[in-house]
């Protein structure tokens, strides 16, 4: 393999992922790898996604960390593609480019009422509870009786935080704005809300049966919802997963309810047709239509149409990525359009040296290991099309950092990062936590620049 220089954009697992990969497949070739990402901290999803109740998941940063470490990927962050680099100046220092900006916005729900007061996306939530830099520090958390609509494990995710004790987050990361914020929370009642029955939730059994540990809230599920059609019942029968998921409601089933002082209802067959507001503008009730089984996995209307009084509603019914400026984008899917991860043109033709990894290649379904055998398929054919790569004008490894500064844009680096991560530990041990997230987009540059002291434990 000839010399390549590679830019990857948007510092998330798939984009760390490709660059691991392609460093594999180099054999002791000469491969650089210049990392872009929009924030000052990597890691995507894995750090403003994933739960910070899940450690475990969060500790996949410390592998993803290691990519970087091995020394030949240079990250520049707070460098947003679009505005701070272009594809012309991409084009102008490399061989070629993976863009993996995975999706940070909720995908539409078209319903009336949707843009009411106390209407709000799980995404934005996720943004805010995780401590993502670019989303107001306080959330409007005053609703006793809430709705979050889906049945994916988004859905969960936002339940259980919006239905969990605050203090019972603190072992977490949660940055202090979100523990008060969730510490002032009136809410007593969560419903969960599913077009389709339980044989067909999108949910996985883990993130299920963790409802059902948290403390001080009651599962609630409905007998009328366990009338299983005969294409329900072979999936329970078939499927691992739905057995599970079924062993483990009809269990909630089983279980008394009224000790706890939180309750989480599951409503499946419920179709949202409307938030109905108040005289204020804001969110007073959902309205949804009974479904039933039609037999082949799918629900058809009832006609029966329901309503439960709430004072704030989260839609949790999948992401959307955005589109990129110079870059072609599929606004159904919210995809850039590609063939295994090599980019296409509006003429469906094969655009060179432009490539595409994660969620932004194959729309916001899946987990992070799946972002790994995604980064494999994609870096597959960049190896593969080395005749068609661009030849930079430019490629001294000098040349974009001497870019940046000339722009004003305040990168941050690995360095940088370290700095960071190092704060936030500190900033976690002076509190007895592990760690501290800082929010505000400047205090994390000043921190990774090295223009604020460390704290002292
Ligand atoms: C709420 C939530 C919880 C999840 N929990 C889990 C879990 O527990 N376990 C699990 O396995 N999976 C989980 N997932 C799925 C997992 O997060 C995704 O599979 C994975 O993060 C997708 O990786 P990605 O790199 O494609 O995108 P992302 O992780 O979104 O990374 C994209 C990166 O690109 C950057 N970027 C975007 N635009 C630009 C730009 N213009 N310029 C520069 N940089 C840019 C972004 O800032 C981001 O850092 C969860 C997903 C969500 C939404
Ligand atoms: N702990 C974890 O492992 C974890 C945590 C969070 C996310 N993730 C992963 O991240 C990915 C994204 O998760 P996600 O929850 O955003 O997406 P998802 O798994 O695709 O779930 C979306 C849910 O929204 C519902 N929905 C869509 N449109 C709707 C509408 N118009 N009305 C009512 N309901 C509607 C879907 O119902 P239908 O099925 O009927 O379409 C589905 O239940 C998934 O792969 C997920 O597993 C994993």
């Amino acid at each position: 393999m000839p010399t390549l220089r590679l830019a990857i954009v948007g510092a998330g697992p798939a984009g760390i992922y490709a660059a691991d990969i392609l460093l594999r497949e180099a054999h002791g070739h000469d491969v650089s790898i210049d990392l872009f990402e929009q924030l000052p901290a990597p890691y995507g999803l894995v750090r403003y996604g994933v739960a910070p109740d899940h450690p475990r998941i969060k500790g996949i940063i410390n592998a993803l960390r290691d990519v970087l470490d091995r020394g030949v990927v240079r990250l520049f962050g707070n460098v947003r593609f679009g505005e701070d680099i272009t594809l012309e100046d991409l084009k102008k220092h490399y061989n070629a480019v993976v863009f993996s900006t995975g999706a940070i916005k909720d995908a539409d729900l078209d319903i009336p009422g949707i843009d009411l007061e106390g209407s709000y996306g799980a995404a934005d939530f996720v943004s805010w509870f995780d401590g993502h830099p670019d989303v107001p520090r306080t959330w409007p958390l005053t609703a006793e009786s809430v709705a979050v609509i889906g049945n994916g494990n988004v859905a969960l995710d936002v339940s259980r935080i919006l239905a969990k004790h605050a203090d019972d987050l603190l072992p977490t990361e949660i940055p202090d704005n979100v523990y008060a914020g969730l510490k002032a929370s009136p809410v007593t009642d969560v419903h969960v809300f599913g077009r389709r029955g339980p044989a067909q939730v999108k949910f996985t059994p883990l993130e299920l049966r963790e409802l059902g540990e948290v403390r001080d809230v009651d599962m609630v599920v409905y007998d009328e919802d366990f009338d299983h059609d005969e294409a329900s019942l072979a999936a329970i029968q078939t499927n691992k997963q739905v057995m599970v998921i079924n062993r483990v409601l009809n269990q909630w089933r089983e279980r008394e309810v009224g000790q706890a002082s939180r309750r989480l209802h599951l409503h499946f067959y419920a179709k949202p047709l409307e938030l109905v507001g108040d005289a204020d503008g804001h969110v007073a009730a959902i309205r949804y239509e009974r479904t039933r089984p039609n037999g082949e996995g799918g629900v058809e209307g009832t006609g029966e149409i329901r309503e439960v009084p709430i004072q704030a509603a989260y839609r949790a019914v999948g992401y959307f990525g955005s589109p990129l400026p110079g870059l072609p984008f599929d606004e159904r899917q919210g995809i850039i359009p590609n063939r295994e991860g090599q980019v296409l043109g509006e003429d469906g033709q094969q655009l060179p040296g432009v490539y595409a990894t994660g969620w932004i290649k194959r729309g916001p379904v899946g987990l992070i290991g799946h972002t790994k055998s995604d980064a494999m398929e994609t870096v597959q054919h960049i190896v593969n099309d080395q005749a068609s790569w661009w030849t930079p004008e430019d490629p001294a490894p000098e040349a974009v950092p001497a870019l940046l500064r000339e722009r004003g844009v305040a990168y941050t680096d690995l360095d940088g990062w370290h700095n960071l991560d190092e704060h936030e530990l500190a900033l976690g041990a002076a509190a007895g936590r592990e760690r501290i997230k800082v929010v505000p987009r400047d205090e994390m540059i000043d921190v990774s620049l090295g223009r604020t002291t460390a704290p002292t434990s």
